[in-house]
C-alpha cells in the first residue's frame, strides 16, 4: 500500500523543503495545502481517517508546517481532536524547521556541556519557531533559559508560548541588536543563536575568551553568519576557550532526525512527533550509532 503523507502548512505556499525530505524518507506521494487553518483541519482529517480500514492507517500520516509556530500548535490539536476510537493516524508537528532543528542544536550543545540544570542559556532572537523550541526544550531541561528579542511584547509573547508548553524557567529580554549582544552574553554558559538568515547578532567580543561561556551555536548557514567567528562546519571545535557548533553541522544532524521521524510516522497509526517525541527519536539514533 503506498505511504501517503498529508503535509498541511500554515503558510500560504506549503514548504517544498519539507516536502523534498518527505519523499526523501520514504513517502510515496506528498499531498500539499498551505493557508491551512484550525478551521479546515477537521475535515481534511477525515479524509485521511476514512479512507483506509484501520490496519492500514498506518500507511497514512500527517506533516504539519508553516512559518508561525503557535499557529502549528493549534492545528496539531485540531488534528488529535478529530480522531477517534482507532480511527487515528500519525502526526508529526515541525513548523519551519522548528523542532528537528532544535533537538539538533540542543542535542549538540548538551553533549559538550553536560547537565545544564541551572545553567544560564541565552536563545538569541529566540522568539522565531526554532529558538522558541530550543528554549523548550532547555527549559526542561531544567535551565535557566532567556529569550531576546528586538521588542519586549514579541519576546513576552514567546516567553508565554515556552513556559506554558514545556514548565521551566523563561524569561525575556530586550536586544535590539548586535551592539547589545555583549550585554546580554554576559552571564550566559550556552548561546544559541536562532535569528534570520544572513544577519549577524552575536560579535565575537560578545563571546570568546568569555570565563563563563562554556557552548556557542549557531543556525544561520547564510552569510553574514549569526555567531561571528563560529564557521557553518565547526562541530564542537574548541575556539578561544568555547565549544562551537555551526549551522550545517547541526544541519546535518537535523536531515537525519527529520528524515527518521517521517520514515516512523509509516510504522504506527498513533505516534505524535513533537519537540520531546522528536528528541526521544534523536536519542536513539544516537545511540545506534555509537
Ligand atoms: N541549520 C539548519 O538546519 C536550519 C534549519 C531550519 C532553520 N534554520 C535557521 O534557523 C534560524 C531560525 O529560524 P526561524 O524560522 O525560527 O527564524 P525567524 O522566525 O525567521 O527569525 C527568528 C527571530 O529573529 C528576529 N529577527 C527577524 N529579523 C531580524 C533582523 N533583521 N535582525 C535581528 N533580528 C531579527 C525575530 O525576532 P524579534 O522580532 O522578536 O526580534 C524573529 O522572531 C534561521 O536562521 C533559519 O535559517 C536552520
Amino acid at each position: 500500500m503506498r505511504k501517503l503523507l498529508l503535509q498541511l502548512d500554515s503558510s500560504r505556499l506549503p514548504s517544498v523543503f519539507d516536502r523534498i525530505v518527505a519523499y526523501d524518507s520514504g513517502a510515496d506521494e506528498v499531498m500539499s495545502y498551505g493557508g491551512i487553518t484550525e478551521a479546515d483541519v477537521r475535515d481534511l482529517i477525515y479524509g485521511c481517517i476514512f479512507t483506509r480500514g484501520p490496519k492500514d492507517l498506518k500507511h497514512t500520516a500527517v506533516f504539519i508546517g508553516g512559518s508561525d509556530m503557535a499557529v502549528g500548535e493549534v492545528l496539531l490539536a485540531a488534528a488529535t481532536q478529530a480522531f477517534f476510537g482507532p480511527f487515528t493516524v500519525s502526526l508529526m508537528l515541525d513548523s519551519n524547521g522548528s523542532n528537528t532543528t532544535a533537538v539538533a542544536a540542543v542535542a549538540k550543545m548538551l553533549q559538550a556541556a553536560g547537565d545544564v540544570r541551572g545553567k544560564r542559556v541565552l536563545i538569541v532572537a529566540g522568539t522565531g519557531p526554532v529558538g522558541i523550541r530550543a528554549a523548550g526544550l532547555f527549559a526542561r531541561a531544567g535551565a535557566e533559559v532567556i529569550i531576546t528579542s528586538r521588542k519586549a511584547e514579541a519576546g513576552e509573547r514567546a516567553r508565554d508560548l515556552v513556559a506554558k508548553r514545556f514548565g521551566g524557567t523563561v524569561r525575556a529580554v530586550t536586544m535590539p541588536d548586535a551592539a547589545e549582544a555583549v550585554r546580554a552574553c554576559k552571564d550566559a554558559e550556552l548561546v544559541l543563536n536562532a535569528g534570520p538568515a544572513g544577519v549577524m547578532l552575536v560579535p565575537k567580543q560578545a563571546w570568546a575568551n568569555r570565563p563563563r561561556l562554556k557552548v556557542i551555536a549557531d543556525v544561520n548557514a547564510v552569510p553574514p553568519l549569526g555567531v561571528e567567528g563560529v564557521e557553518p562546519t565547526d562541530d564542537g571545535v574548541t575556539k578561544d576557550g568555547v565549544r562551537c557548533f555551526g549551522a550545517l553541522a547541526i544541519g546535518n544532524l537535523k536531515m537525519k532526525v527529520h528524515k527518521a521521524c517521517v520514515a516512523r510516522l509509516f510504522e504506527r497509526n498513533d505516534l505524535v512527533l513533537d519537540a520531546e517525541t522528536i528528541a526521544d527519536v534523536a536519542r536513539e539514533l544516537a545511540a545506534t550509532q555509537q
